[in-house]
């Protein structure tokens, strides 16, 4: 038993080393000095996390678009974006430095897993067995655990594709980590294409059943990091209803219509237009977006008047948090700026908080002999 669920580990371990190491072999040969038009893909040392080192990259578009990710927490460090007259700002919030990161910080720009948002209790049961999770948020599961992927050094290789520039990061979670069954073997892949999508897919297997569900953590701010609220934002959300929740922010289990709320992002409205009425300080609920996971759709849209800059999230899964950076008091200074209350959104898309505990919302099981596969695109423009 203990050989084979071994064996097991090692061939996931493999597997992903593999593939991330297969396309970074293109990037050590070709990419660092060559450059196609304006694309590169690089990578630079940007210091050590538990003894590993870790590297910094940047994918550059043809159109000057320019993302730069670490091996840390396969964390989106920044990323620019052009405004209507053509001037490139970093519109995510973060840090310049490694150690700043390690320091502690509300998950700018992080990977997450294995599970984007709260378990209620940090427990379910699965196939009749109880599993406890690490506990990170007063008394229940939040992104992960303790130590969740935003918080591990992934393996990683950049390349280059007809779309674009990516980097490909690879992890194996080992049974037991934060409380979890199963050794599950993830691949996160980040693409920026020459059409200006920031492109995030996830794939994932594992040697025993377990629950899954993978995020990205980005704080933005369309008008450029550090300058000023989000409140004048106008957001769409393709999303009829959300899930009201508990003080401890875990879902009712109902799905409540927003209609007539200030959850209702149907139509574009801008952000702090009736935040006032949230009374938990802002917004930081899941919507339950209308395509219902599975195919891709439109889920937001995000305008920023003065930029001219547009954000549209296209993905395939059920939900989508919408966290107006409630908790950013000024004691988070990052990148040359503080940043406030309400400085930057998240809109991370996902299954609905609590899942395992709720049968009645979509299945987050990973079984084995099972992919789990997820795509979320930004797609920017100005106007
Ligand atoms: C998520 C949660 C928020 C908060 C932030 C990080 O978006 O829903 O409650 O924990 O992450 O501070």
């Amino acid at each position: 038993m203990r050989t084979g669920s071994s064996v097991k580990v090692w061939l996931a371990a493999l597997a992903v080393v593999a593939a991330v190491v297969l396309a970074g072999c293109c990037e050590r040969c070709k990419f660092q000095a060559k450059e196609k038009g304006k694309m590169s893909v690089t990578k630079e040392p940007f210091g050590q996390a538990d003894g590993q080192a870790v590297e910094l990259y940047t994918l550059t578009n043809k159109n000057g678009l320019r993302a730069r990710i670490m091996t840390y927490g396969g964390i989106l460090v920044s990323f620019e974006t052009p405004d209507r007259q053509g001037k490139l700002a970093d519109i995510t919030l973060g840090f310049d430095t490694l150690e700043e990161y390690l320091k502690g910080h509300p998950y700018f720009g992080a990977t997450i897993g294995r599970y984007g948002n709260r378990i209620g209790k940090g427990k379910f049961t699965l196939d009749g067995v109880e599993y406890k999770l690490a506990v990170n948020n007063g008394p229940n599961h939040l992104h992960g655990g303790i130590k969740g992927f935003d918080k591990v050094v992934w393996e990683a290789g950049g390349f280059e594709n007809g779309q674009g520039v990516g980097l490909r990061l690879g992890y194996v979670s080992k049974d037991g980590e934060e409380g979890y069954p199963g050794n599950l073997a993830c691949i996160v892949t980040y693409l920026l294409t020459n059409e200006d999508e920031l492109r995030i897919s996830y794939e994932a297997t594992t040697d025993k059943a377990t629950v899954l569900n993978l995020t990205n953590h980005t704080y933005w701010n369309l008008a450029g990091q550090g300058e000023g609220d989000i409140l004048g934002h106008e957001l769409m959300l393709a999303a009829d209803r959300y899930t009201p929740v508990d003080e401890g922010l875990i879902p009712t289990g109902e799905l409540r219509s927003v209609k007539g709320t200030p959850m209702d992002f149907t139509k574009a409205m801008e952000i702090g237009s009736r935040i006032q009425q949230v009374d938990i300080g802002g917004y930081d609920h899941n919507f339950v977006l209308n395509s219902g996971g599975g195919t891709m759709a439109l889920a937001a849209t995000v305008y920023e008047r003065g930029s001219g800059r547009v954000m549209e999230i296209h993905t395939d899964q059920p939900g989508v948090q919408f966290y107006t950076g409630n908790f950013l008091d000024g004691s988070n200074k990052g990148k040359g700026k503080v940043y406030n209350k309400h400085y930057a959104f998240c809109l991370e898309t996902q299954h609905l908080p609590d899942s395992p505990n709720r049968p009645q919302f979509p299945s987050v099981v990973l079984r084995p002999g099972e992919k789990y596969e997820t795509v979320t695109v930004h797609r920017f423009y100005t106007k």
